[in-house]
């Protein structure tokens, strides 16, 4: 999978996109980041990005030209185009359900808006989707950029052993079971026995009810939406129901997943 990225801060990218799991995919081919100055399609002598803004008020805006230049620049290069996704803390909240999506494309464009903001009329015409990574405001659109690539490289056939991905935090609408490694004491702090005898099956039960428990005394919310998505058993509910889990009616509305 290939990613885009349009920034006015190309260096900012440098250790987070070039360390670790995102390093070892890019060298093995898996992945291919690709860095553009927005700054080196601005026309004029100073290179100028940003602007005030028509009517007043406080702050720049990002121009629309060397803003369009730079995605169409990079849109030239594909025979299919592939989505322009500008990060923006006005955008849909970021999800793990977006990240699976966008793992499926070849390619994704990801523009990092600055300042106010971009010009709307180049939301309005070269932006397919914008995407925030939470409410609040960040000093642009570079960390929620990574934020971004990162949980979606991850996600990318051959980058992490599939394994991995399996049972983790909110691929299927569960927090995930405790971990423990050696010293099976640590501090006069014991293992669970259970991790140590052997037995495949009640390990896999303990940690199935580990993470229900956990998604309850955390985020009952998403236990709540778990349950509407039909995601909880008969054994998984009458577990929660002894925990003092407040059922849900069965016909619960199930919350629309997001997508793109
Ligand atoms: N730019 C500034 N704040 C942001 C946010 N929360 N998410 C995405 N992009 C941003």
């Amino acid at each position: 999978m290939r990613f885009d990225i349009l920034t006015l801060f190309p260096d900012m990218f440098t250790g987070p996109l070039t360390e670790s799991i995102l390093k070892r995919a890019q060298q093995a081919g898996v992945i291919e980041i690709a860095l553009h100055n927005i700054r080196d399609f601005a026309p004029d002598r100073h290179r100028t990005t940003d602007d005030a803004p028509y009517g007043g008020g406080a702050g720049m805006v990002m121009k629309p030209v060397p803003l369009a230049a730079s995605i169409g620049h990079v849109l030239a290069q594909y025979t299919t185009p592939p989505p322009v996704l500008l990060l923006s803390p006005d955008g849909q909240q970021f999800t793990q359900a977006h990240a699976a999506q966008l793992a499926q494309l070849p390619a994704l464009v990801l523009v990092c808006g600055h300042y106010e903001g971009v010009d709307e009329r180049v939301r309005e015409t070269l932006i397919s989707h914008e995407l925030s990574i939470g409410d609040y405001v960040l000093t642009g659109g570079e960390l929620a950029a990574m934020v971004v690539v990162d949980a979606v490289a991850r996600l990318v056939a051959g980058v992490l052993d599939a394994a991995s991905i399996h049972e983790e935090s909110h691929t299927d609408g569960l927090l995930e079971y405790p971990h423990y490694t050696r010293p099976a004491v640590w501090e006069g702090q014991a293992v669970p026995p259970i991790l140590l005898s052997g037995h495949h099956g009640e390990v896999a039960i303990w940690r199935r009810q580990q993470r229900l428990l956990r998604t309850l005394q955390r985020r009952p919310d998403m236990l709540t939406h778990a349950a509407a998505a039909g995601l909880l058993t008969p054994a998984d509910r009458a577990f929660l129901a002894t925990h003092g889990w407040p059922t849900p009616p069965a016909a619960a509305p199930a919350a629309p997943e997001p997508s793109l």
